[in-house]
């Protein structure tokens, strides 16, 4: 079956079935490999997309419940103003350690600093205890998130 969906601003046709995760969609159809596979059970983070700028985990998210949502990966999400800052908190931080699960925590982040400008240690950890860093990168992923949103 065809969908037209819309990824990073750009519309695109996918012909799939109906119920394939839109992490393979993204991933073995449109080539966007920035969005990682970790459990494929919603319980990692690794897969993280935003879906109309809410953080949703991609592997459980069948194609056919998209419609015309706005999607945006990791691929794009520099473009936006939390996300460019996030992203370069994360470089000045030396958050990443294997880089695996950082698409995932960066998506978590951004939506994040971009609901609320002056997170607390507790919203950080609200926010982003779905995300799982098996090189425990978490207390500079929380350093990093406060200086984005002081910056
Ligand atoms: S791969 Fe989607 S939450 Fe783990
Ligand atoms: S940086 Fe390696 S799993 Fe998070």
């Amino acid at each position: 079956m065809t969908f037209t969906i819309k990824v990073n601003g750009q519309t695109h046709n996918v012909d799939v079935d109906d119920d394939t995760p839109l992490l393979w969609v993204l991933r073995d159809v449109l080539g966007m490999t920035g969005t990682k596979f970790g459990c494929g059970l919603a319980l990692c983070g690794a897969c993280t997309v935003h879906v109309d700028g809410v953080a949703t985990r991609s592997c459980v998210t069948p194609i056919d419940s998209v419609g015309t949502s706005a999607i945006t990966t990791i691929e794009a999400i520099g473009t936006t103003s939390a996300g460019a800052r996030i992203q370069k908190a994360w470089l000045d931080q030396e958050v990443v350690q294997c880089g695996y699960c950082q698409s995932g925590q960066i998506m978590s982040a951004v939506e994040l600093l971009a609901n609320n400008s002056n997170p607390s240690d507790s919203d950080i950890d609200d926010a982003m205890s779905g995300n799982i860093c098996r090189c425990g990168t978490y207390i500079r992923i929380r350093e990093a998130i406060k200086h984005a949103a002081a910056s």
